[in-house]
């Protein structure tokens, strides 16, 4: 049997959005949409596997639907809807719990980097946290999900529960094997303070990455004060060898300007990075703000978020709910 395509994928609302999350993830969906039928979701449940102070995760969470929308993301086609408003998900990820092995979530090194040299103080829920994630994605049967570089071992997890559960339970072919979409030039979008190190939401340094809601003034000064070395732009792909900073800022160029790295290399060859940040500093603004502006005007009103979140979840249970239930009725569960 095959499967239907079908795209999931989400972010959390910690924090707000940066430049990694809309080039790895965002800019890619809104490409998606067009090809198959899609879901996007708020991971307000995987928000809180580390703490959050209550009003600040609601406010997230009505950022993260703006920024989807702002960013492209049609809700009348594409359901969007955040995890806590469909109870399936959590509902699965408990038999899921019941599928994984504890060997597969020790390999997993999100757990290491987020637990710290404390692991043992740890939510039991950060443990966890990639069996919600599978749970996220089978409790739809979706086929494709569209990340950033960091998630594909979570994915590889994902595939191998669907499959395990499949064994277990003698239904082949009951849960697809979800395929992670990776692709373009900003796959890992490095932190601009240092080009070995992910953009991300936790680092201290704010000048390390690009917010969606900086203004163009922040923009055009982070990415001035971005560490670079002293050459001048390379010639070609080797030429980047050993400059991780040179190459994440024509890699951020290249993606933003929908071309591949190695189209935009000779552009720049040979000239030194000060020419080449007011560039790139133009093309980031033109970019982000009006994907700014919209986020700000749909912030003016919640309540309009939260219609959109409601609807967006009935939609999304509409699917998942008959798909829990067959999986009840394979596990045994009488009802
Ligand atoms: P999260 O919230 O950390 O990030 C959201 C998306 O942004 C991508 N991303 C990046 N891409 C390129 N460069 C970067 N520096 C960068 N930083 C983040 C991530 O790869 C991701 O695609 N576990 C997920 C959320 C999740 C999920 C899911 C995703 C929960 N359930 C089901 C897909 C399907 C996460 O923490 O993403």
């Amino acid at each position: 049997m095959t499967h239907a395509p079908l795209v999931l994928s989400g972010m959390q609302p910690t924090n707000t959005l940066h430049l990694g999350n809309y080039l790895g993830a965002l800019k890619n969906w809104v490409k998606m949409q067009d090809q198959m039928p899609c879901l996007f979701c708020v991971v307000d449940m995987h928000a809180i596997t580390v703490a959050q102070e209550p009003a600040e995760l609601a406010r997230a969470t009505r950022e993260v639907t703006a920024a989807y929308i702002a960013g492209g993301i049609d809700p009348a086609r594409s359901p969007i809807f955040n995890q806590a408003q469909v109870p399936e998900h959590a509902e699965l990820a408990w038999i899921l719990n019941c599928v994984a092995r504890l060997g597969w979530l020790d390999r997993m090194t999100q757990f290491k980097e987020k637990s710290g040299k404390h692991k043992e103080r740890a939510s039991v829920g950060l443990y966890t946290y990639p069996v919600l994630m599978a749970a996220d994605i089978l409790v739809y049967k979706a086929t494709h999900v569209p990340v950033g570089e960091d998630q594909k071992q979570h994915l590889e997890l994902a595939r191998d529960i669907a499959q395990k559960f499949n064994n277990d339970f003698a239904a082949p072919d009951f849960f697809p094997q979800p395929e992670p979409v990776i692709m373009g030039p900003g796959t890992r979008v490095m932190s601009l303070r240092d080009g070995t190190k992910k953009m991300s939401k936790s680092d201290e340094s704010d000048l390390s990455r690009i917010n969606l809601t900086d203004d163009a003034d922040a923009i055009a000064g982070k990415i001035r004060r971005a560490k670079t070395d002293p050459e001048p732009l390379p010639e070609n792909k080797d030429g980047l060898a050993g400059r991780p900073e040179a190459e994440n800022l024509l890699s951020i160029y290249a993606a933003l300007s929908d071309r591949k790295l190695e189209d935009v290399i000779p552009d720049f060859a040979g000239k030194q990075f000060s020419e080449f940040k007011n560039t790139l500093a133009d093309l980031t603004v033109a970019k982000l703000s009006p994907v700014a502006s919209e986020m700000r005007r749909m912030l003016a009103d919640p309540a309009q978020i939260d219609r959109i979140l409601r609807d967006g979840s009935a939609r999304a249970r509409a699917i998942a709910a008959p798909i829990v239930a067959e999986t009840k009725k394979l596990v045994g569960f009488v009802g």
